[in-house]
């Protein structure tokens, strides 16, 4: 058992079946969520002496407290529970860029079948949205050149052995007109920072930060610069 995501682990935020689970961290900020650990008359409220999940409480394992530790492996359950936990303030928190695909993309298909570690993007939990546009993503090697249009988001997330599931950056690929920038096979590169901060974009703001994402991308130049996930984790 992985420490922190066990099913018997209470702050378990995996924990599908316990909307109301006290130790969700991800309930704190929602202020909507029934658990709000804010809310006096709560009877979710993790402050309560007698609640098991007191988060206050020295020898609680889940102590959000204690150092965190490296990131977990989850299960295909586990990760896409992290992720319906954490993806409205992903979404909240990439909007602040005012970058108009963080809007939708949440709408669009998502080709992964669970969110997976990738190393090359900080080693977190990432998805592999794709606009209508885009759609040919889907065919993977067979997908011939993005058309003109195409948007290509990569959300994350990282969630600690203490169960604390944490936003990581968006990673946005958008095919721009021919011409825009032989560096990149015409792609533009953004990299969005959870508080919606931008890090760079090819051709407009430090571009030379995100430099690095073209250059490693370079490599697949034979399939548009999309290197495509694991077949594991593949929507057919
Ligand atoms: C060291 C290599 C490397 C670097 C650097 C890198 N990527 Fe990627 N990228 C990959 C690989 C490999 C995949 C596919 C597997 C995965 O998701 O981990 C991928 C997938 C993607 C995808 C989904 C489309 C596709 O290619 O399948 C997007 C979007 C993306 N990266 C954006 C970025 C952005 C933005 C940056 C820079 C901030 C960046 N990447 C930096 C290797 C890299």
């Amino acid at each position: 058992m992985v420490p922190g995501v066990g099913a018997c682990n209470p702050c378990n935020p995996c924990a599908a079946a316990s909307p109301c689970n006290p130790c969700n961290p991800c309930a704190a900020a929602n202020p909507c969520n029934p658990c709000n650990p804010c809310a006096a008359a709560n009877p979710c409220n993790p402050c309560a002496a007698a609640n098991p999940c007191n988060p206050c409480g020295a020898c609680n394992p889940c102590n959000p407290c204690a150092a965190g530790g490296d990131d977990v492996e989850l299960s295909g359950a586990q990760a896409k529970a992290a992720y319906a936990c954490i993806r409205a303030s992903l979404k909240s928190g990439y909007a602040k860029s005012g970058n108009q695909w963080v809007k939708s993309y949440q709408s669009w298909t998502n080709y992964a079948t669970q969110p997976y570690i990738s190393d090359t993007h900080g080693g977190r939990f990432v998805n592999n949205y794709a606009n209508a546009r885009g759609s040919n993503y889907g065919l993977y090697e067979n997908a011939g050149p993005a058309p003109e249009g195409t948007v290509l988001a990569k959300d994350s997330f990282s969630v600690k052995p203490n169960g604390k599931v944490g936003a990581g950056p968006m990673f946005l690929m958008e095919k721009m007109a021919a011409g825009f920038s032989s560096d990149s096979q015409d792609w533009r590169y953004t990299l969005i920072m959870p508080n919606g901060q931008v890090f760079g974009t090819t051709g407009g703001k430090n571009s030379d930060k995100v430099g690095f994402c073209a250059e490693c991308h370079a490599v697949v130049e034979d399939q548009d610069s999309r290197f495509y996930l694991d077949e594991a984790y593949r929507r057919k």
